[in-house]
């Protein structure tokens, strides 16, 4: 296997950081002493507002969830592609988790940097590991058509680097890889507020597997739904290892009616939008007057931002937000590392990142 950037699996050393998931708040409690209710908890990629979860029927709790599922018609409208594509799952991690166990001994490419749960899943069932640069996709480009790898993993906006392939040279690799028995899997979590960017609409397609999250835009991580997109024959054998009521009659009630809910997808999208300015101008204003040096880069992604920076500072930063009860989620890559902020749910908490981000500045960079 290929080097594994940034990332020592059983070590709780620094680089270990980069194998731990945002949210985990009880973490921080300890780490820092400080209570879990005066966090401004940063660390994830969900957005601040949920769908609103009304009452849910009595017989909804009752039952054994439907095993024609009732969310095929609504997730195909929503996600652009023919129902016979969609199959729900508990979260896209339940796919991310059991995908490689479906193939024996492949070569598969994956991004340097990005949600390191594919990378673990990958390894672990044994497959060869190729790093590419997420950022360059002409080395990846190569490999797949000069027939070097069989499977390509690109996740799409990349979490936590904001990078988003081309959608045309996807298809085009898509149909090389299905020509020789491989797959291209999109990891599409964060692709919600960027729809025409999406492969979603050309499922099902030999060879190309598409993944999505309800966690995420709907705001409803807890749910635990997702959605693979794919073709009949894969659809069957991840469907074997998913048993009959993997997705909860709850789950199928919330998700069918949130899918269907565009007057509130559509006020979504819009004080996504809004916050996000906010909270970018705020956060670059402050960059751009206490910063000087190209080795700090601030990307904005759909529901999140990220401060790239060098490792050193990253840590330092870090620790003075975390003073401050600010908990961003660090990755570190070695020499380079992240600081990724979510997005923020009000004015208030705006005032208060941006404020904390400015005395935290100043004290890590005298
Ligand atoms: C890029 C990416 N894909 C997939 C997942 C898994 O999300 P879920 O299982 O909630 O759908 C995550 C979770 O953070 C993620 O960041």
């Amino acid at each position: 296997m290929s080097k594994v950037e940034g990332a020592v699996i059983d070590s709780e050393g620094e680089h270990s950081i980069n194998l731990r998931h945002g949210g985990d708040l009880q973490r921080a409690v300890r780490d820092y002493g400080t209570a879990a209710v005066d966090w401004l908890d940063l660390s994830t990629g969900i957005a601040p507002w949920a769908w609103p979860v009304p009452t849910i029927p009595d017989q909804v709790w009752q039952r054994l969830p439907e095993i024609a599922c009732p969310l095929q018609v609504p997730a195909a409208s929503y996600y652009g592609c023919k129902a016979e594509a969609v199959m729900a799952v508990p979260g896209s991690q339940f796919v991310i988790q059991t995908l490689p166990d479906l193939f024996k001994g492949l070569t598969v490419a994956l991004p340097n940097r990005g949600y390191f749960e594919h990378r673990r899943a990958w390894s672990a069932a044994g497959h060869r590991v190729i790093d590419y640069d997420h950022e360059n996709m002409q080395g990846l480009d190569r490999l797949v058509r000069r027939g070097q790898v069989d499977a390509v993993l690109v996740i799409n906006p990349n979490n936590p680097t904001t990078t988003c392939a081309d959608r045309e040279l996807l298809l085009q690799w898509r149909q090389l890889l299905a020509q020789r028995g491989g797959c291209l899997i999109v990891d599409e979590a964060f692709m919600d507020l960027q729809p025409s960017a999406s492969l979603a609409r050309e499922c099902p397609l030999p060879g190309l597997v598409v993944l999505r999250s309800v966690g995420k835009f709907f705001g409803l991580a807890g749910l635990r739904l997702g959605f693979a997109l794919s073709d009949l024959p894969l659809q069957r054998q991840l469907q074997q290892r998913l048993g009959p009521w993997a997705v909860s009659g709850p789950a199928q009630y919330i998700g069918r009616l949130a899918l269907l809910d565009h007057s509130w997808q559509a006020q979504q999208r819009s004080r996504i939008h809004s916050m996000m300015t906010l909270q970018l101008q705020g956060m670059s204003a402050l960059l751009k007057l206490q910063l000087h040096g190209e080795q700090w880069r601030l990307l904005t992604g759909p529901l999140f931002i990220s401060l790239m920076l060098p490792a050193a500072a990253a840590k330092a930063l870090y620790a003075a937000l975390a003073a401050r009860a600010i908990l961003p989620r660090r990755f570190d890559y070695g020499g380079e590392a992240c600081l990724r902020f979510a997005l923020i749910g009000s004015e208030d908490e705006n005032r208060r990142l941006q404020q904390s981000l400015s005395e935290a500045l100043l004290e890590v960079l005298v």
